[in-house]
């Protein structure tokens, strides 16, 4: 019997089949980070001249934000890659150069992608239509289109402003805000730093709980002046100074650590494994969950290998490059942890695998403030609570709040992903250490971030 029904064919399969693994043992190559991917492509589009992105993610969510920069006039090349990640070669003619697009922009999936080119376009004298799937049609948009507006610039959207399509007729030069977010969200950030880019003076962004720091690290690299008090802290205060111009430069991906997550989890909930993942980013704004699983009890080695830098070696901020690593991940006995609502924003995407981790952890675990998880590319709340439920896990949703109880000898049986591809993987690694068959419904969403996943997990059955 196959251990993997479905996986070839050209209709994508309903559901795939995933049978408990006996061993787990070998090395994983990472998507390129999806973040850091997009805002490559983005702040390449702005820089006049040619920028060269090796490793981005090739997942649809990335696909969707190099044809968004193509449409407002970059030239996007593929020029290399290994079937899993991709380099590109961007031209660009520089922002003063864009134009308005012809068409309406399809970020498809991705809620990325909308955001940041949202406040990307509010400091260009364009206009453009931002849309997507059913699925980004769903998620909230208010929360740009305010700051984008204090700004200046003219944004509608359906749904009495609250979600997509989004109209942006841009305005320059835009008025530099002072903006408190209530929600922690580094698109709402970056947007509001993109944006800040093309505004009369410094832009301020407030937040309560830091959130992943990439654009800072990225725009500071192109010579944009970006600053940070205190750095990466909770309660950080970020400002930019606008007008000035963002410089091309050459950036190497390093490995997703959102995609990492899958694999040390599997590793640390199987009794034989020993997983080696190689070259995860570990920037301290995107390495929650590895803290958070080392505080459950799971054996992670950490081998620093040093910085991705970006651009020209006379760079030498300490906030310019990505700091990575390789992982090596072991069986582990895991326990219960209580994961409150600034953990929840640092592990926003990594929440339902943690899940995962949880029902196999001795004790209750609780995941306080995790509301924000309805509004991601499906309510994750509730298709953690079905999936792992069906499982056997015993998962309870109390408003905002999670528990669950471990350890749980899950029994495989049929899961719906949703089309999310977060909860694709988490059914699909459950499957390894469940008892029979576990299907995952809706498998190739897991496109949109880890193409290669099903290939990868197939190969690490030892
Ligand atoms: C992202 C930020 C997060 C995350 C998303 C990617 C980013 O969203 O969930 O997958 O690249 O800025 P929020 O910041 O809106 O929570």
């Amino acid at each position: 019997m196959p251990r993997l029904a479905n996986l070839a064919g050209d209709a994508p399969a309903a559901s795939i089949i995933v049978l408990p693994a006996d061993r787990l043992r070998g090395e994983l190559r990472l998507p390129g980070d999806k973040s850091i991917s997009h805002r490559a492509l983005m702040l390449a589009l702005l820089a006049e001249g040619e920028s060269r992105i090796e490793g981005a993610g090739d997942g649809a969510d990335i696909r969707s934000t190099a044809a968004v920069a193509a449409a407002l006039g970059a030239t996007v090349s593929r020029v290399g890659g290994d079937g899993s990640n991709v380099d590109y070669l961007i031209s660009s003619p520089g922002d003063a150069g864009l134009r308005s697009p012809a068409a309406v922009l399809d970020c498809g999936n991705s809620g990325t992608s909308l955001r940041l080119f949202a406040g990307i376009l509010a400091g260009l004298p364009l206009t453009a239509v931002l849309d997507g799937d059913a699925s980004l049609r769903r998620r909230p948009v208010a929360r740009i289109i305010e700051p984008l507006r204090a700004m200046g610039a003219t944004l509608e959207a359906h749904d009495h402003d609250s979600l997509p399509p989004v109209t942006v007729i841009g305005r320059r030069p835009l008025r530099p805000i002072d903006w408190a977010t209530p929600v922690p969200s580094a698109q709402v950030k970056s947007a509001i730093l993109l944006a800040g880019l093309r505004a009369d003076g410094t832009t301020r962004v407030r937040e309560r709980v830091a959130t992943r720091d990439h654009s800072e690290r990225m725009l500071r690299a192109r010579g944009v002046a970006v600053r940070s008090f205190p750095e990466g802290a909770a309660g950080a205060v970020i400002e930019i100074d606008g007008g000035t111009a963002v410089q091309a430069m050459d950036e190497r991906v390093p490995g997703d650590p959102s995609a990492a997550a899958f694999w040390l989890v599997a590793a640390a909930a199987h009794p034989d494994a020993e997983l080696v993942i190689r070259r995860a980013g570990v920037n301290p704004t995107r390495r929650a969950v590895i803290d958070l699983l080392a505080r459950m009890g799971a054996q992670i080695e950490e081998r620093p290998i040093g910085e991705e830098r970006e651009g020209e070696p006379g760079l030498s901020s300490d906030h310019v490059g990505e700091p990575v690593a390789d992982l090596i991940a072991r069986s582990s006995e895991l326990r219960a942890i209580d994961i409150g609502p600034a953990d929840v924003a640092a592990a926003i995407d990594e929440i339902p695998i943690l899940c995962l981790a949880a029902t196999q952890a001795r004790g209750r675990t609780t995941i306080r403030g995790a509301g924000e998880l309805r509004h991601k590319e499906s309510d994750r709340l509730a298709g953690i609570a079905a999936g792992l439920g069906a499982l056997g896990a015993q998962v309870e949703v109390d408003g905002d709040d999670l528990t669950i109880d471990g350890p749980v000898r899950l029994t495989g049986a049929p899961t719906d992903s949703l089309d999310d591809h977060r909860l694709a993987m988490t059914f699909a690694i459950a499957g390894l250490i469940a008892a029979g068959r576990t299907s995952v419904g809706h498998p190739a969403s897991v496109s949109i971030s880890y193409p290669a996943f099903f290939t990868d997990l197939e190969r690490i059955r030892a």
